[in-house]
């Protein structure tokens, strides 16, 4: 059965979109999620007036509901630019899969840089090892570098592991997408003070640094939850 609020308009619309091979779907669906600054907001629409407005316009990056107030609130933001924060009570519905709601940075500190390590230390502290894919994100690594990196006790940087990992040809993040995204680039990979290797660092003049596996001194991971 086809849901009332699929207006017969928004249904020609969606039509339009897929013969135009541009079929708007989301791919990821997350709770207790907002913008930080919709661009736009209607009250009264239900959650599945809400899903279509988003999914008929392209310009639409991504959609919130609040069930309480019925709002619906849109997102023209870039994929890079979507900001998000926590509210209880709001449902989000996104067309791309950058979002991340929580950066963090790991208290237990490590010399071992290796994915498998980062990993360990990430689940043990309830999340993975970061993707940066956002400006916020970045912004937030980068805060979290300078609050609460490590330096090797000669160079002024403060320092954090990062998942971005050289397997030979290029550097990639864990889930296999190459490290150049709209908020890094391969131009962020500088050797670290001779001491280059596979795995990489973040540091606290926002450079994502090519470094050795295993150092001689501690630091801390950086990691996210969804
Ligand atoms: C946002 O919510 C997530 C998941 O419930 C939580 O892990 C995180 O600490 C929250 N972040 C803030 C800034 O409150
Ligand atoms: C680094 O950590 C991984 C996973 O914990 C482990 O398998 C590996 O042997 C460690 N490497 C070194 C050099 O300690």
């Amino acid at each position: 059965m086809v849901p009332v609020c699929w207006l017969l308009v928004q249904l020609l619309q969606l039509v339009q979109l897929v013969a135009a091979g541009k079929y708007p779907s989301f791919q990821v669906a997350m709770n207790d999620i907002d913008f930080v600054a919709p661009d736009v907001a209607y009250v009264g629409d239900s959650l599945c007036d809400c899903r279509a407005k988003c999914l008929v316009q392209e310009q639409c990056t991504a959609a919130t509901y609040e069930k309480l107030s019925s709002t619906c609130s849109l997102s023209y933001a870039s994929q890079c630019e979507t900001e998000v924060q926590n509210k209880t009570g709001v449902v989000g519905l996104f067309k791309y899969d950058t979002v991340i709601r929580d950066v963090f940075i790991t208290k237990t500190r490590t010399s071992n840089g290796s994915l498998a390590n980062q990993q360990r230390l990430c689940r043990a502290e309830g999340g993975e090892p970061l993707v940066i894919k956002t400006k916020q994100v970045r912004d937030k690594a980068l805060q979290l570098v300078l609050a609460f990196g490590t330096s090797n006790g000669q160079m002024p940087e403060l320092v954090a592991w990062i998942s971005a990992y050289n397997y030979g040809t290029a550097y990639v993040w864990p889930n296999g997408k190459p490290i150049s995204n709209c908020a890094s680039a391969s131009g962020d990979l500088n050797a670290f003070h001779n001491a280059d290797g596979p795995a990489a660092m973040l540091s606290s003049d926002n450079i994502i640094v090519r470094t050795a596996v295993t150092k001689a001194f501690s630091y801390p991971v950086l990691c996210h939850r969804y």
